[in-house]
């Protein structure tokens, strides 16, 4: 069993991080409590367009290397048994950005889903999406539901793509359901509670993530998930979406092990377990 109480030192013997416990070296993902993970982990991929700049190379560069790691990350996850991973893969505001790099973004989407889907079903993923997905290209739609059929019984881990995603569109649509719930007479107004609310969210049938990480060195959320990250730990690295891999993936569970959820109440209350405030993961 791991020792909670791990010092953490990057002892640059090889290309593994390593940390130190009495008396022990051992791997980061060794240094994992797996009966404390988070059960939900959603990532803001960002940086591509950086990355590929270091390179001398074009903004698509940096988005296609985005690929492998999105594959290690999800294998990653998999291995320490994260079992909800959600990446922002696409954003409603993405749709401004020129015309070409759209759709080589959309290209690369579809021909990812081709390549990838073996990949999720020799790692038993489910893959999933949220968002305004009838705005996506026709093929792309296509594929990404057959893809989501293909994958549906697996049982690791749940991949949500968050594709023509803003949190600011998907509240809204869940007022809208709810109005017009309220106007059909199905629902009265005092039935309107938090549960509810999220039972009319995209991410109705999946927890809370319990961590967002967002890599680039930019520390905003972006209309990524706004309700859901309510009680979220943050999580930033510099390093960019391209050059993150399954260790950075270890890194940020082991900082989030390190970190102590309050959910409002005191240190102190958190010393016997504690019901909830809310109806929360
Ligand atoms: C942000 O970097 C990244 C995106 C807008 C696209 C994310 C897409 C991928 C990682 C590849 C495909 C993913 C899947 C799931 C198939 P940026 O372009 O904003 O970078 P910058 O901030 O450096 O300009």
């Amino acid at each position: 069993m791991p020792d909670h109480r791990l010092t953490t030192f990057d002892l640059r013997l090889s290309t593994k991080k390593y940390y130190l416990c009495p008396n022990k070296r051992m791997d980061i993902k060794e240094a994992i409590d797996k009966a404390r993970l988070p059960q939900h982990v959603a990532i803001i991929m960002d940086g591509n367009g950086r990355w590929a700049k270091e390179q001398g190379k074009l903004r698509v560069f940096g988005h296609q290397n985005g690929v492998t790691a999105v594959r290690d990350t999800v294998e990653g996850a998999v291995e320490i048994g994260i079992k909800y991973l959600t990446l922002y893969a696409f954003s409603t505001e993405n749709w401004n950005r020129p015309r070409l790099e759209v759709s080589a973004l959309m290209e690369l989407l579809v021909n990812t889903i081709n390549k990838e889907t073996k990949t999720l079903m020799d790692n038993g993923v489910k893959l999933r999406a949220i968002g305004n997905l009838p705005q996506l290209p026709t093929k792309c739609y296509n594929r990404l539901h057959e893809a989501m059929e293909k994958t549906a019984n697996n049982t690791n881990c749940t991949l949500t793509l968050a594709l023509s995603y803003s949190a600011r569109w998907e509240i809204t649509e869940a007022a809208r359901q709810l109005a017009q719930a309220v106007q059909s007479g199905r629902v009265r107004p005092e039935d309107i509670d938090e549960t509810l609310f999220a039972q009319h969210l995209a991410t109705k049938d999946i927890p809370d993530p319990e961590l967002m990480i967002r890599t680039s060195g930019e520390q905003r959320i972006s209309n990524y998930l706004l309700w859901q990250l309510a009680y979220a730990e943050l999580y930033f690295t510099d390093k960019l979406w391209p050059a993150f891999r399954r260790q950075d993936f270890f890194e940020a569970i082991m900082a989030y092990q390190k970190r102590e959820r309050r959910f409002g109440l005191t240190s102190e209350q958190l010393v016997k377990p504690q019901k909830k405030p809310f109806n929360k993961n």
